[in-house]
């Protein structure tokens, strides 16, 4: 069976298709325009997302080998993200699957960032434990088998990939700041600065990353910092040490999660997933107790449509598909525990 999915939640226009599960052809545009503004300006993603999604799925299909007539179904991104970007691959879907007579199903976001570590060869085992940090979410999620999972705790401020556009605005680093922190961070010294890392006591799951934030802008002040005189060795300082912070609050958690439930597979998604420090932190203390951190290659950690494919086809699996042109987008769409 021939999936063409799609992915327009936010500033990402992506389209893939996939064959009984596996990727065959994945297409990412991703919206530049927007970083001369500091963030995402919903008008413009939601006007650029018209300009791309026709040439993002034509391109797509010729990638796969595959014609608009050998496409059996349409998964379509409905939520969360933003309701003029939603619109657009919602819309889109639609009218691709009713001009054909095929499904339409919807998927939720976060259901594909969770699911998309099975997008690579070395898959992990059910049950395991999800951490999903991305711009707008950080989650720690116990996926007993296929779409059925326990929310086991999420920030209470700010999103970690939030934390890290934050810092990245107030040192006049542009957006989106987690690729730069990372790459900045690696030649830092992660012990120059001592930023705060929160709910460290206990077994708790939440998360609250706007106190370090806070303490980057604290030290700013104290340094009387000059964004248009950039000082680079303390920049980098300060991006090694805060990097530092958000991975230890991290890894902490995943580790003591996959303990407590005796889990052996740690899945890390979402846009920080990309995080190399990260990547390389959780690698070892997984390993140390005797489990396995899974993290999808950087190009299926941000957004992307192969994610929303992969999901949609669990759910085949899970519910059978269903035709739905009633789709809504739900731009405040919760994971549903
Ligand atoms: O999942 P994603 O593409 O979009 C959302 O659904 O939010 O995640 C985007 C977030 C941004 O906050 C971005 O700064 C962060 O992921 N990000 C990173 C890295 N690459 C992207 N954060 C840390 N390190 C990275 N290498
Ligand atoms: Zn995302």
């Amino acid at each position: 069976m021939n999936l063409l999915a799609i992915e327009s939640s936010c500033d990402e226009c992506s389209a893939a298709v996939l064959k009984d599960g596996a990727l065959k052809s994945v297409v990412i545009s991703s919206q530049l325009i927007h970083s001369e503004y500091g963030g995402v300006v919903p008008e413009l993603a939601s006007r650029a997302h018209m300009e791309l999604i026709v040439p993002v799925v034509e391109e797509s299909l010729k990638k796969a080998s595959a014609s608009k007539e050998e496409i059996d179904s349409v998964a379509v991104t409905y939520g969360p993200g933003l309701a003029g970007s939603l619109i657009v691959g919602i819309s889109f879907a639609k009218a691709f699957a009713s001009s054909r007579g095929i499904p339409v199903v919807g998927v939720n976001h976060m259901e594909g960032h969770l699911y998309s570590a099975f997008l690579e060869d070395d898959k992990p085992e059910f049950p395991f434990i999800a951490l999903v940090v991305s711009g707008g979410h950080t989650m720690l999620i116990h996926v007993r088998e296929p779409f059925t999972h326990d929310l086991l705790g999420q920030t209470r401020d700010d999103a970690a990939g939030e934390a890290f556009d934050k810092v990245a605005k107030l040192l006049g680093l542009g957006y989106p700041g987690g690729p730069v922190i990372d790459k900045m961070a690696k030649e830092g010294d992660p012990k120059a600065f001592k930023f705060p890392r929160a709910f460290m006591d206990g077994d708790s799951f939440e998360f609250s990353f706007s106190g370090i934030k806070t303490s980057v802008l604290y030290l700013l002040k104290e340094l009387k910092y000059d964004p248009d005189k950039p000082d680079e060795k303390l920049v980098r300082d300060i991006c090694a040490s805060f990097q530092a912070a958000v991975i230890d609050v991290l890894v902490a958690k995943a580790i003591n999660a996959a303990r407590k439930f005796g889990v052996k597979s740690i899945v890390v998604a979402g846009g920080v997933a990309a995080n190399r420090g990260l990547r390389s932190a959780l690698q070892a203390s997984a390993e140390y107790i005797g489990a396995k951190a899974f993290f999808p290659r950087p190009l299926y950690c941000t957004d992307n449509a192969a994610m929303i494919g992969i999901a949609a086809h669990f759910k085949y699996l899970k519910t059978g598909m269903v035709t739905d042109l009633t789709l809504k987008p739900t731009p405040n769409l919760a994971l549903s525990f």
